[in-house]
């Protein structure tokens, strides 16, 4: 059976004003009822396939997961509470440690927690095609089509068959720039990284030493005097705090030979904007998705979501409007990518 290792430790800023720092993106409803973690945990839930999950979080976050997974019947097999955010690379060297040292060989499923898959069956699917590779000792990635030039995620260029429907990772680029995105989307052959790695522990553990050997020993040793609490190991502050840090997309999967594509025609989202929202949304005949109370009167292609409020448009097109108890969002729909800044000049402005 596969472990996934859940990682909860985005902020989720380009969601504001319904993500907030203390209650980031993968604890909202966003794409259905349950909230994003909650959907994440029950995509991986099948036991015949699955052991219970290992959740790396903040340690703020603790009881928020833990009930977050307990609503939907869900008990983690461990949250590893991390005293600061280290990025993913420390979060799965720690993951890895731990689960390594009941069975070296244990494969693990990285999963964000914060992602949208609409078709959860071929999300089975191709996990269960990229075992019998990671079995094997490979480091397997998932593939997406990439349909724009995005800059924020990772690029995969595709070799040679491997197996198992897979092909060897030929070049793998974490975010490169404008210009070089657009070449990779002109020149074909390219996947977008999906963010969900396989792998066993012992093999994922060999590359770090290699390629990061620091964010290793400081990961490690975390565990090891780290404190379990029920069902939460506290990792060493003190060995924590000294991990570099860095993403496994730069830290390892940039450097290592043995990783493999597996591609992934699974509906993926990181549903990392509200136009992402706008985008996996059921519209209505205008092209407009709608939750919460609205009033639309000439208004396509527009994103609603009143959280608190009636919202009203009139004679609008392409709108991203959020209404929270405290806050609104109006922006242009081909705009949302600014949020972040506006965040940014939140905080920066007290
Ligand atoms: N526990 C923990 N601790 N989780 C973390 C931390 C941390 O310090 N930092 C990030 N995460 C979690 C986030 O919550 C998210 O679920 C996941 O790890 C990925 O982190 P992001 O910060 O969202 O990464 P990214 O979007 O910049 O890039 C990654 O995902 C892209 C696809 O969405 C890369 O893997 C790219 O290559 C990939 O294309
Ligand atoms: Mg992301």
């Amino acid at each position: 059976a596969i472990r996934p290792i859940i990682l909860s430790g985005g902020a989720g800023t380009r969601l504001w004003p319904t993500s907030r720092a203390l209650h980031p993106k993968q604890f909202m409803p966003l794409t259905s009822e349950r909230t994003m973690i909650q959907e994440t945990a029950l995509r991986v839930s099948d036991s015949e396939r699955f052991l219970p999950p290992v959740v790396v979080c903040n340690e703020e976050h603790r009881f928020t997961v833990a009930s977050e997974l307990q609503q939907v019947g869900i008990s983690p097999e461990v949250e590893v509470l991390e005293p600061v955010g280290r990025n993913t690379a420390p979060a799965i060297a720690a993951a890895a440690a731990l689960c390594a040292a009941h069975d070296p060989e244990e494969l693990l499923l990285v999963l964000p927690a914060d992602h949208h898959i609409a078709r959860p069956d071929l999300f089975l699917d191709v996990i269960a095609q990229g075992a019998g590779l990671a079995e094997e000792g490979k480091l397997v990635t998932f593939g997406i089509v990439p349909d724009a030039p995005e800059t924020g995620f990772g690029y995969i260029r595709a070799g040679e068959a491997a197996g198992e429907g897979g092909f060897a990772v030929d070049a793998f680029v974490e975010k490169p720039d404008a210009d070089t995105a657009r070449d990779y989307l002109d020149a074909g052959g390219y996947f977008w990284n999906a963010g969900i790695f396989l792998f066993r522990a012992d093999r994922m553990i060999r590359e770090l030493e290699a390629l990061a050997p620091d964010i290793w020993r400081h990961a490690a040793r975390a565990v090891t005097t780290g404190r379990l609490d029920l069902d939460f190991l506290r990792l060493s502050a003190e060995a924590f705090e000294l991990c570099p840090s860095d993403s496994i997309d730069y830290a390892v999967m940039e450097h290592t030979k043995d990783a493999v594509v597996v591609p992934a025609d699974i509906g993926w989202s990181d549903v990392g904007s509200w136009t992402a929202l706008w985008d996996i949304g059921d519209k209505d005949a205008h092209g407009n998705v709608v939750s919460g109370d609205a009033v639309m009167q000439e208004t396509q292609n527009t994103f609603i979501r009143a959280e608190s409020r009636l919202v009203a448009t009139i004679g609008v097109d392409d709108l991203i409007v959020v209404e929270t108890s405290d806050a609104v969002l109006v922006a242009r729909r081909d705009k949302v990518q600014d949020v972040k800044a506006v965040v940014a000049r939140l905080k920066a402005e007290g």
